[in-house]
């Protein structure tokens, strides 16, 4: 299968439809680990190890399950080049200071949820899918929460607990330039014609 930005360009069957779909969301999982990588270096804690270990783990289970359903398509991902976190990442690098990255880790899991939810009431969604999506889903609530709270409590010890708020706010501004790009391209491609 040939780069997701040719693709586009072209008709799709269903069965590429379902593994170009899938392989954004499989790449936005091991796109999503990295940030959790740098994490790893900078929180030098034991409950953030032991927070962020699980974390990871989690993260590139995701990926795995996604790519399971690819292969079960009889298909292999698709190497994702213009996904949510490149797009992301362009907009707005890679934060240096850890709250910034913890902020910008929750913005990001908080729009993997809800992508998986709009997803689970598509009305065509096969079984197996919603399987996966539901596996998936259901980590995503403690990952955002330790992850703000360990924000907050950051930005509180350094004396500017606003700090965690504000990253949020303009996280949230970029995400959303971000999805409304992506969620049409996505929807081109899975909409009956
Ligand atoms: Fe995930
Ligand atoms: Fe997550």
């Amino acid at each position: 299968m040939a780069a997701s930005s040719e693709i586009a360009h072209r008709e799709l069957d269903g069965t590429d439809a379902e593994v170009l779909v899938y392989s954004y969301y499989r790449d936005a999982e091991l796109r999503g680990s990295n940030l959790l990588y740098r994490l790893l270096r900078i929180l030098k804690d034991d409950a953030s190890q032991i927070a962020l270990s699980e974390h990871l783990c989690d993260e590139t289970r995701h990926a795995w399950l996604w790519t399971e359903r690819i292969q079960e398509l009889g298909k292999a991902p698709v190497p994702i080049t213009d996904g949510y976190q490149v797009r992301i990442g362009k907009r707005c690098g890679v934060p240096r200071h850890p709250v910034d990255l913890l902020a910008l880790t929750v913005v990001v899991e908080q729009r993997a949820l809800k992508r998986y939810q709009e997803h689970l009431k598509r009305a065509d969604t096969p079984d197996r899918t919603l399987e996966v999506l539901r596996s998936v889903s259901k980590d995503e609530g403690w990952h955002i929460d330790w992850v703000r709270q360990k924000a907050r409590e950051i930005a509180s010890a350094e004396g500017s607990p606003e700090r965690y708020d504000e990253a949020v706010e303009r996280y949230r501004a970029i995400d959303k330039e971000v999805w409304e790009e992506l969620e049409g391209i996505e929807r081109s491609w899975t909409e009956p014609r």
